[in-house]
């Protein structure tokens, strides 16, 4: 289990994050994370990573505090984050196939001679193929990048994935894919994630429950269900107002084949 327990994160005066609070459970699981630009989702993610030490509060992984762990490679492993591909979280001279492989090898995943095979069956399930193992990022599309991200991060057979703004990059169809993707893998590996996005359509495929994060407080959280059916915040309400919906039937019907 991954615990945040009271997260307070104070930038240069200014606080970032106001006790938040979250779990994820066990996988297969997947929990939500809404709010506006700059309402302080990425420090969270950044925090339950160990990226971030947070002022107050603590994050647990198996009950064990992150900021006393004295062997901290399991931890390492066993949580992943895949962000926005516009990051360049590839290294722009490294083909495709080695990139993965050097996470195999620096967390000294397999043997050396079950690299190549390592490296094949972790592309295939992503979609990928030897062909993409060969090219730069440049020669793939933004999809194909996406796809190859979450491929370092299943690399280390991860129980967590957090997922910051996955697809906010792509295309609405592009979209759709890697999130069934990301959806089947979810169910296949069993991991718990934590999809984080400004997009509540996105969220809405994916998640059990949501929480919703505005300046750095969570102020709502519940099944999915109940929170977008009967939203009790306005910060939800906004968010669940700026999504395009199908138009109400007599705007459909302007649209009718003639
Ligand atoms: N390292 C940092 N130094 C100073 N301010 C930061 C830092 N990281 C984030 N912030 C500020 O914290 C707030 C939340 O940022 P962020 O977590 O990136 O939000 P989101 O991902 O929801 O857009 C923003 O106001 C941002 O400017
Ligand atoms: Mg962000």
């Amino acid at each position: 289990m991954l615990e945040a327990r009271g997260l307070t994160v104070i930038h240069g005066g200014t606080t970032v994050l106001d006790r938040v609070s979250l779990t994820l459970p066990e996988g297969p699981y997947g929990l939500g994370l809404i709010g506006e630009s700059g309402s302080g989702k990425t420090t969270l993610a950044r925090c339950l990573l160990g990226l971030v030490a947070p002022a107050r509060g603590t994050v647990l992984f198996d009950g064990a505090d992150l900021g006393r762990m004295r062997r901290p490679q399991p931890f390492r492993r066993a949580v992943q984050i895949v962000v926005q591909d516009t990051e360049g979280s590839l290294d722009p001279r490294m083909r495709v196939g080695t990139a993965v492989a050097e996470v195999l090898r620096a967390h000294r995943m397999v043997p050396r001679g079950a690299e190549p095979a390592r490296v094949a069956a972790l592309l295939a399930d992503v979609g990928l193929t030897a062909e993409h193992a060969a090219r730069f990022p440049h020669q793939l599309s933004g999809g194909q990048r996406q796809r190859v991200a979450i491929a370092r991060a299943l690399a280390l057979r991860p129980r967590f994935l957090v997922l910051d703004e996955p697809t906010s990059a792509l295309d609405t169809t592009v979209q759709a894919r890697i999130l069934g993707l990301l959806g089947r893998l979810r169910a296949e590996h069993r991991l718990s994630c934590l999809l984080i996005s400004h997009d509540l359509l996105v969220v809405e495929e994916f998640c059990e429950r949501v929480a919703v994060l505005e300046h750095g407080r969570i102020v709502e959280e519940g099944p999915l269900t109940d929170v977008l059916r009967g939203p009790r915040h306005p910060a939800t309400r906004r968010l669940r107002d700026a999504v395009p919906r199908l138009p109400a039937a007599p705007d459909a019907s302007r649209d009718a084949p003639r």
